[in-house]
């Protein structure tokens, strides 16, 4: 058995690493257009970095995974191809800010049809309007050597920082197709290590569509505490006791329950505007509504907390160095997709702040063009004064202590372990007075950091 896997991203690449570790009996192949990345799969510094990764790679490489930009010899070898190619917001045209961009997607469709002979399975991994598959097939059908498809949709539900665990041991696999064979090929390889009773099985539109609808989900419940989050702050009640006492009702569970500065990363915001943009499709303009609501509380979230460090800092943070910790959109990962941190840097900037920044898995290269992502409207395009603060008024930092080191605040965009183990007597020395920290994911010792001075302001909780 053949797998080919086009896109070697945060999804393709863990995803086909683990299949290649649990069967060395299928030869699994990942391509991509982007040859540094490839060149980065084959060195012993992967693209992404994700805990246990490393190993899984380094096992199944020397053996049965192959990283290459060869994607026509890989589809016409596989005998079932996975799509997990970028599946981004679009940025132009109709829809533009809202719709899924499936050029991508579409491409390969394109190019296995093309390039295939005989029977395939093609596999769409990535997350996709519903109906997607209507378009696929159609795609396929015009294929040029005769080639026959089926089509699946298997959606990816790890999460980033904790991809491999997802992998390993999943709360479920979904697969929705038409042909039961076809099903049963992709089913059987997952059950070389994932139990049975946790592979679900289900039609295409009702797979495609759950992957949107958990995602919404998900981030619904982080805008649900983070609207809870602000009443905690008007009010003396303590997020994270509101979180423990309604998490312990085993109908509404503990998990994803985390105030925080708001959430990032490259699916959550897409996948709603996705959905919304779907329900408007068919005129449910009221569910189209619920939903966006989520975003925009989100958008809230991080705005919110921009405006509370001005604020208490006297309403000027003009001139005034501050300490940014973090910038990957949570932690155990390097990835800083939507990330909550350029959001805030971006209207802290705007103020006219200096900016120490130290991430401890974000390049300086990353954080400086993520800066400019994040002061650029929808087409890309950004202003000279823009350009100029994230030249003159932004330092990358090796670590946390330096970053804080005469600093007038510290914030806390991501909840990486280190930052709690840090030196704070001598952070506190090293600070300018009163030492702010502003910590945006709830996670340093605020009674410790109070007893030795430092003036605290958390997420859903009154000063
Ligand atoms: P990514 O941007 O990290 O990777 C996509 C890769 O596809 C890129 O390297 C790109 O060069 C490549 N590519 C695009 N067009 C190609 C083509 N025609 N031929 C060959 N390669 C091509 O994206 P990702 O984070 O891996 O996400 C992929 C999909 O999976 C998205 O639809 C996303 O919504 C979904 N998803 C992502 C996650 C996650 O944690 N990142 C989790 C679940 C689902
Ligand atoms: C999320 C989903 O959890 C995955 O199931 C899904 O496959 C994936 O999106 C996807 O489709 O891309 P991911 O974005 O990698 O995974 O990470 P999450 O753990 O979901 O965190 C998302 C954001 O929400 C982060 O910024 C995180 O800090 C924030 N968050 C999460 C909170 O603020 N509070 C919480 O309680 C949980």
């Amino acid at each position: 058995m053949k797998i080919c896997c086009i896109g070697a991203g945060y999804v393709g690449g863990p995803t086909m690493a683990m299949i290649a570790k649990q069967c060395p009996d299928i030869d699994v192949h990942v391509v991509d257009l982007n040859q540094a990345r490839i060149d980065a799969w084959n060195s012993d510094k992967l693209p992404i970095y994700e805990p246990g990764l490393d190993e899984v790679v380094a096992e199944a490489r020397s053996r049965n995974l192959t990283f290459s930009t060869r994607v026509d010899e890989a589809i016409a070898a596989a005998d079932i191809i996975f799509i997990s190619v970028n599946t981004p917001t679009k940025t132009f045209g109709i829809g533009a800010g809202r719709a899924a961009n499936l050029e991508f997607i579409e491409k390969c469709a394109r190019q296995i049809a093309r390039v295939a002979t005989g029977h395939k399975i093609v596999v769409e991994k990535s997350t996709l309007p519903v109906r997607t598959a209507e378009a696929v097939k159609r795609i396929l059908s015009s294929a040029e050597n005769g080639a026959t498809f089926d089509v699946l949709s298997n959606p990816e539900f790890l999460a980033e920082g904790t991809a491999v665990e997802d992998l390993l041991s999943p709360d479920r696999v979904l697969i929705g197709g038409e042909s039961p064979v076809a099903i049963a090929a992709l089913a059987n390889i997952y059950a070389t290590w994932i139990s049975r009773d946790r592979i679900l099985t289900t039609n295409l539109w009702s797979s495609e569509l759950s992957k949107l609808t958990a995602n919404a989900f998900l981030a619904q419940r982080v805008s649900s505490i983070n609207a809870i989050s602000a009443l905690c702050e008007a009010t003396g009640a303590d997020v994270d006791e509101v979180a423990r006492a309604i998490g312990t009702d085993s109908r509404i569970g503990p998990k994803f329950l985390k105030s925080s500065v708001g959430f990032g990363g490259s699916c959550f915001q897409k996948d709603i505007l996705n959905l919304v943009y779907l329900c408007e499709h068919f005129g449910l303009r009221e569910v189209a509504a619920y939903w966006e609501q989520v975003v925009s509380m989100n958008d809230y979230q991080k705005r919110r907390f921009s405006e509370r460090i001005v604020r208490t800092m006297f309403n000027t943070v003009s001139d005034k160095k501050i300490a940014v910790w973090g910038f990957a959109f949570k932690k155990d990962t390097n990835d800083t997709r939507e990330s909550a941190a350029m959001y805030i840097c971006r209207d802290l900037l705007r103020e006219r702040a200096r900016l120490s920044i130290y991430d401890p898995r974000v390049s300086e290269k990353q954080i400086r063009a993520d800066l400019v992502t994040a002061c650029s409207d929808l087409q890309g395009q950004i202003c000279e004064s823009d350009l100029k603060l994230i030249e003159t008024n932004v330092t990358i930092e090796k670590d946390g202590m330096s970053a804080a080191d005469s600093s007038h605040a510290i914030v806390v965009m991501t909840e990486w372990d280190e930052f709690k183990e840090f030196d704070f007597t001598k952070i506190y020395q090293s600070m300018q007075q009163p030492a702010f920290v502003f910590d945006g994911r709830n996670l340093l010792d605020h009674k410790k950091l109070a007893l030795l001075g430092f003036e605290i302001h958390a997420i859903g909780k009154s000063a």
